[in-house]
């Protein structure tokens, strides 16, 4: 019997050290077998799937990305017991699934679980968007990479007098965008929690402008602006039927340019904050979640996912997992909106 392994949804910094975790605990303590479904479920559909051994994941720990691929595949979709999933799976003799994934990827997994397949869950996002655990690996990746982006994009800024503005992730949350646009000195912030109005965001970069700065704003892919209905999206929908967002940022450059006669330039950061090396503190986080997985599937802690609590590492059922947001709270708002302007 084997332990199956996959990673599905946006790819994130830290999937491979996850598995790096899992495959040396499972075998090294454990003495288990692991294979890994490639490209999330679609691996699990189509029975692709590849032997983990202790040789294939030397070395992982530190490169992003995902050794097993990654899809926004729903083993649900157009089969709605995932019976050919769990063929699959009967069929390769694996026990247990270790699941690595965000709010669509563990919803599926519960599911799955609901028609008795033993999984364990683990939680992954760099928009830090999952309210069962304080913290996702890939976040601090993702907000180091756009704070290095906004330190350079004031020195332009600087240079020429312009309003920079830079668009990151964050579909439903805004906590890259906050902490990076934080940690920058950013003029303004604008997230989806927070329906900011044109007028509000043209008076910060003006006070700004008139202090003698270059006024740097920060915008959330899923900003929606003051009377505005929905996120930015002219790109359709992704395999999950989700609208592709982008372009908020080009729409706020233009708002601003047109309200305060600055000159403005818009940077989008797109997929640099996913792609790439993970912090340290990431690889730290997703290796603990790594092993507790491997513990859960071997203590029988079935229908659950790893979670991080304060500095303690524990687990919650999947069924809590999903359907809540971790959104940035009022008070974290507006304690970063006393330094704007
Ligand atoms: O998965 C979260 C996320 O980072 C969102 O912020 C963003 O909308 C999405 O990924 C984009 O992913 P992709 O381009 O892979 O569809």
């Amino acid at each position: 019997m084997a332990i199956g392994i996959l990673t599905s949804g946006g790819d994130c910094p830290g999937l491979n050290a996850v598995i790096r975790a899992v495959v040396l605990k499972g075998t090294q303590v454990y003495g288990r077998e692991f294979i890994g479904f490639r490209d999330g479920w679609r691996g699990v559909v189509e029975g692709d799937a590849v032997p983990l051994a202790r040789r294939d994941i030397q070395g992982i720990g530190k490169l992003g990305g995902t050794i097993i691929g990654t899809s926004r595949t729903d083993p649900f979709e157009d089969d709605p017991t995932a019976a050919t999933a769990r063929a699959t799976l009967e069929r390769l003799d694996v026990d247990a699934l270790i699941v690595i994934g965000g709010e669509g990827t563990l919803s599926a997994a519960r599911e799955l679980a609901g028609f008795g397949v033993p999984i364990v869950g683990v939680p992954k996002t760099i928009d830090n968007d999952l309210s069962a655990t304080d913290m996702t690996f890939g976040f601090d990746t993702a907000v180091g990479i756009a704070t290095e982006a906004f330190d350079r994009l004031r020195t332009t800024g600087d240079s020429h007098g312009r309003c920079m503005v830079a668009e990151v992730m964050g579909r439903h949350v805004g906590w890259i965008a906050l902490h990076s646009g934080m940690a920058a000195g950013a003029h303004a912030i604008l997230i989806p929690e927070q329906h900011t109005s044109w007028d509000r965001l043209a008076g910060w970069v003006t006070a700004a402008r008139d202090r003698g700065r270059a006024p740097l704003v920060v915008v959330a892919e899923g900003f929606v602006p003051e009377g505005g209905a929905e996120a930015y999206s002219v790109q359709g929908r992704d395999s999950y039927g989700r609208p592709r967002l982008g372009g908020i940022g080009e729409m706020v450059t233009a708002e601003l340019e047109a309200r305060t006669g600055i000159e403005t330039r818009c940077t989008t950061l797109g997929h640099i904050q996913r792609g790439g090396t993970p912090s340290a503190f990431d690889r730290v986080l997703a290796t603990r979640f790594g092993l507790a997985a491997v513990d859960a599937v071997v203590h029988g802690r079935f229908g659950r996912m790893v979670s991080l609590r304060g500095t303690e590492i524990t687990h919650v059922p999947l069924e809590d997992a999903t359907g809540r947001l971790n959104a940035v709270p009022q008070s974290r708002y507006d304690e970063a909106a006393i330094l704007f302007g």
